[in-house]
């Protein structure tokens, strides 16, 4: 995979906020630029960012796997992560996600039909205390999502679009 000049260039960017010889620390940055043009992060991308920086692809691949933001295949242009994790669970994490498939038809990973939404389940957000919690496309945090506040959501945005 051939990356534009612009792409390269925000590469370049990044790498310049790190010493010389550690241009590998900008790999997680290098990670979101595609993502954000590409919508997901491909294996042909993984291999061509760990050229770009001089480093293994498999240490690449590492880094996509391990957090949750990095898309390994396309998604929606909503991306749905509800958590799942025990403090969620303990109130109603489980059934939010459960909820959020069944109104759209989708099992977790899964995608519409129309593009439009991708369900995930999710590790812990960091905001327990505001159990069940989301976050909307990596970006958007959202708390205290019962059943009217998760419908609420998905007819915002299908009327988005
Ligand atoms: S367990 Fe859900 S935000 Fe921490």
């Amino acid at each position: 995979m051939n990356f534009s000049e612009a792409t390269l260039a925000l590469f370049a960017r990044e790498v310049a906020k790190f010493p010389a010889d550690q241009k590998q620390s900008a790999v997680m940055a290098c990670l979101a630029i595609v993502q954000h043009e590409q919508g997901h992060v491909s294996q042909e991308a993984e291999e061509a960012i760990a050229a770009y920086l001089g480093m293994p692809a498999i240490a690449v691949h590492e880094v996509t796997t391990f957090y949750n933001m990095y898309n390994q295949q396309p998604v929606g242009k909503y991306k749905l992560n509800v958590c799942t994790n025990l403090p969620c669970q303990l109130r109603h994490g489980e059934h939010a996600l459960d909820h959020v498939c069944k109104r759209l038809g989708v099992k977790p990973y899964g995608t519409t039909e129309d593009g439009l939404f991708t369900v995930q389940p999710s590790e812990c957000l960091g905001a327990c205390a505001d159990a069940p919690v989301m976050l909307v496309n990596d970006r958007e945090m959202l708390s205290f999502m019962d059943d009217d506040k998760l419908d609420e959501l998905i007819d915002t945005l299908r009327k988005e679009g």
